[in-house]
């Protein structure tokens, strides 16, 4: 962290949802579109917000001001289910997920005993999230304690707020990437206790799914949600026809897939469970009752042939959600893409996502996901600065759509669905300048 108090001033278009809503209609009126607006901050918290007019009497005269005119800003995208490890496979051929596990995955992850390659991938993971617009991730790392040591490590580098946690596997996987459950509860406290709150980093609880974790390693996994009832649980729930009826067919004791983890002391208000593509009508109950969250990964579940995520479900069932780039089953690290898919998802069901719809999920519905909607996902003022400087027009076709947007909502709907990591000039993290997109 900076020693001396560090403020800094930001002039342009914002765009933000200023309150968390009940229901996708309600976004509308908490869409907040400042044309001219200012945004103040101080040691990396937002100090003040509101227009340029009302702005210029709250800015001390030293404070140099960064004048953006023609960009617009909004709230650093937030990323609700991620694997730094799977950076170098994505893209890979022709399976479905058990398949694609066995035969690209886990020799993948295999290589992250080394931590000079784990540092090498975090470096380059950490980077492309920045250079994407992403400035907090949900992530997985390997079994490896030292794969979390070195992403955490490159998230303190640059002050991002990054919750993380080792993967807890102990059947049904390569021998030299099992751990047992007592090593898994032993690593996985020491990886607490050493990261957990330092900083802007947060610990997540990683079993990787029900099927790689026996009876025991799942009670280990909850052992250790009661011992730190504030660090997360990160896990995969219902992605796969063939993986659910193996959950079940592993643990018969239970109702079903999510009942596994609801026995072991796994579900809450800290608990990220991504794809959810197949639940059943008890298993939505569940999620809304003990407040855990979905993370919706449209290109993944669309690259792995998983299945069509019903979204307008989490509003119906009152459960939170956001959305994920699932690296690597997922396609891009750019939130725009995904949310491009996740549009084409709906539209494939009969539904409509809209553009604010969208910025929600990817803003602030990511982060009361990640219960940490009183730090980020809008301009609030109090809240951390964590924004982006997005470019409307980095190609020329983009600039002909932009010239024809009716509004702001149609002009962030085109960028949404034209968009990647070219449309990202600048990521701020905590009040600074964290990436500057070279120009061309
Ligand atoms: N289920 C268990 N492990 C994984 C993984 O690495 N990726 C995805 N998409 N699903 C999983
Ligand atoms: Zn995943």
């Amino acid at each position: 962290m900076s020693k001396t108090a560090a403020r800094s001033a930001i002039r342009g278009r914002f765009l933000d949802i200023e309150n968390t809503v009940a229901q996708a209609c309600e976004i509308h009126d908490q869409a907040r579109y400042v044309e001219d607006g200012l945004l103040i901050c101080l040691n990396g918290k937002i100090e003040w917000f509101g227009t340029w007019q009302d702005g210029q009497a709250h800015l001390p005269p030293d404070v140099q001001v960064q004048h953006y005119p023609d960009q617009l800003i909004i709230p650093g995208f937030i990323d609700t289910h991620i694997h730094y490890p799977q950076t170098e496979m994505i893209g890979a051929y022709g399976e479905q997920l058990l398949e694609w596990l066995d035969t690209y995955t886990f020799p993948t992850e295999l290589q992250f005993s080394d931590p000079a390659y784990a540092e090498k991938i975090a470096e380059f993971f950490v980077q492309e999230l920045l250079k994407n617009g992403t400035t907090t991730a949900l992530v997985f790392c390997t079994v490896h304690p030292q794969s979390v040591d070195a992403l955490f490590q490159a998230a303190q580098k640059r002050q991002m707020r990054l919750i993380a946690g080792k993967v807890m596997m102990d059947r049904h996987a390569p021998e030299n990437l099992c751990d047992t459950a007592e090593s898994a509860y032993a690593d996985s406290k020491q990886l607490i206790e050493k990261w957990h709150g330092k900083g802007r980093n947060l610990y997540a609880v990683t079993p990787r799914f029900a099927p790689t974790s026996t009876p025991e390693q799942l009670a280990r996994a909850g052992q250790l949600k009661a011992e730190y009832p504030d660090v997360y649980v990160h896990t995969h729930l219902s992605e796969n026809k063939n993986e659910i009826a193996w959950a079940k067919a592993l643990f018969p004791e239970q109702k079903g897939y999510l009942d596994v983890y609801h026995h072991y002391g796994l579900t809450g208000s800290r608990s990220v469970f991504a794809h959810c593509v197949h639940l059943e009508d008890d298993e939505w109950q569940c999620m809304h009752d003990t407040d855990s969250a979905i993370a919706f990964c449209p290109t993944s579940n669309l690259f792995l042939g998983s299945g069509l995520f019903p979204l307008k479900k989490t509003w119906e069932a009152q459960v939170k959600v956001g959305l994920g780039t699932d690296i690597g089953a997922g396609t891009s690290f750019s939130q725009l893409q995904t949310i491009q898919e996740a549009y084409k998802v709906q539209q494939l069901q009969g539904d409509k996502l809209s553009a604010f719809e969208a910025l929600y999920h990817t803003t602030l519905g990511g982060a009361k996901a990640l219960d940490l909607a009183d730090q980020l996902g809008n301009f609030n003022i109090g809240k951390e600065a964590d924004f982006i400087v997005l470019d409307l027009q980095p190609t020329a076709l983009q600039a002909l759509r932009q010239s024809r947007a009716k509004g702001i909502e149609d002009a962030v709907f085109a960028l949404m669905m034209m968009g990647d990591d070219r449309n990202v000039q600048a990521a701020y993290v905590y009040g600074e300048c964290a990436y500057q997109r070279s120009k061309a």
